[in-house]
């Protein structure tokens, strides 16, 4: 029998819910004795009062952020799903296996209603005009754009807009945040909105960024791709901002996922002697990598590097292209198949494009060779030192091609 009724502001009230399940799963109040109401449009839902003897707990970030997406999804019984997550946390219960898989699934179209969201207001701002204001029609099936609401406005355009959306509406008036039936939305409050699914970083923010460490830092919390929710941190590229050679390999390995710097690990030992060989300092270069998470298979405690697929390499691209367009190298030396494909946006052999000087559109000339862990693969001692070799000798050829020092 429900002891507790629980009635939220709106339906995707994110700060009510928090409120409410801190005192409800702090004092342990199982989530079959808990209603999750949602106040009629207008009626102000009463203030919480709070029970005894609510022990405060901590929750981890990513489920919290797990919570918050699921709320974003219209399922009836979401209110009462994201706490049974919580309280199962709390009182070391495990989870449900039935609601954990809806919750998944829940975020996860949540997700996805959000990637889609951010690529279809980009092309309605670009369509209408930033400054002026714009308005669209946006069929969405979750509060993704509510809960997006904050960032549209502070990050995109903060010139007044309006999305209309099935039986609701949303806009920005330039002072105020409306939410309501359409022709009819009331005030809503930016604090009582769930935090967004996915990061605010987005194709359009990066291209607006201008120093390489800005553009570091924003990485750090990109979450655009499934790999960055696995992976130990953002692997960004690293180096001087006057580097005139750029190097950009594949993906950092498991060495560098937790160091947080790229070719720190076996691979990277091998570029540094190869580069030291060529006479290039590595401190005066670039190196990073065309996708900045690990990815990998885990099998008992060991991580097993998986190829870095379509998805990510495309996921990942806004930021190589912003590594190039800020740092404009004057070489550009690609590490392996998966560099070279990305950046010059084509399949590649290997063996047909190594070894010369490619122009590339924006003027900086490229270098394809081999990658420095196909040097470390190699089965024998007499193909590993030709190889090595080889690979020192398109070293010294990429460094041929950069300028002296004022010309
Ligand atoms: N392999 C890469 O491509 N990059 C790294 O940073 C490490 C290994």
């Amino acid at each position: 029998m429900p002891s507790a009724v629980i009635t939220l502001a709106h339906p995707f009230d994110f700060a009510g819910w928090r409120a409410a399940t801190r005192d409800l799963a702090g004092r342990h109040v199982p989530p079959d004795a808990i209603t999750w109401q949602v106040a009629a449009p207008g009626e102000t839902p009463p203030a919480p009062v709070p029970g005894e003897n609510c022990q405060p707990f901590s929750i981890p970030r990513e489920m919290m952020q797990m919570a918050a997406d699921v709320l974003q999804s219209m399922l009836p019984d979401r209110f009462a799903l994201a706490y049974g997550l919580i309280y199962a946390h709390v009182t070391g219960t495990p989870p449900d296996a039935t609601a954990l898989e809806r919750i998944n699934e829940a975020a996860d179209t949540v997700r996805t209603e959000t990637r889609h969201l951010r690529q279809n207001l980009f092309t309605l701002m670009k369509h209408e005009g930033e400054d002026a204001g714009w308005s669209g029609t946006l069929d969405s099936g979750t509060y993704a754009p509510e809960s997006n609401a904050r960032f549209i406005t502070y990050q995109l355009s903060l010139a007044p807009w309006r999305l209309v959306l099935p039986e609701r509406e949303i806009c920005w008036n330039g002072t105020n945040l409306l939410h309501g039936p359409h022709g009819a939305p009331a005030p809503l409050s930016f604090g009582c909105l769930p935090p967004p699914a996915l990061p605010l970083v987005t194709d359009l923010d990066i291209e607006r960024i201008t120093s390489l460490r800005a553009v570091a830092l924003a990485a750090k919390t990109c979450l655009i791709c499934p790999m960055a929710r696995q992976a130990t941190q953002t692997v960004f590229g690293e180096g001087q901002p006057g580097a005139r050679m750029m190097f950009v390999g594949e993906q950092p390995g498991d060495r560098e996922d937790l160091a947080g710097r790229p070719f720190v690990g076996p691979a990277g030992q091998l570029f540094d002697r190869a580069l030291e060989e060529a006479e290039i300092r590595r401190e005066d270069t670039y190196v990073t990598n065309t996708v900045k998470h690990f990815k990998f298979q885990r099998r008992g405690t060991r991580r097993i590097h998986e190829k870095a697929g379509r998805d990510e390499i495309r996921a990942c691209a806004p930021w190589l292209a912003a590594e190039r367009r800020i740092l404009r190298p004057q070489v550009l030396v690609m590490l392996g198949a998966t560099a070279a494909s990305a950046l010059l946006g084509r399949a590649v052999t290997i063996g047909r494009e190594r070894s010369r000087p490619i122009g590339l559109d924006d003027g900086t000339t490229g270098v394809v060779t081999v990658h420095p862990s196909f040097l470390l693969r190699l089965p024998d001692e007499a193909s590993r030192a030709r190889e090595y070799a080889r690979f020192v000798a398109d070293l010294r050829l990429a460094a041929s091609h950069v300028m002296p020092a004022g010309t």
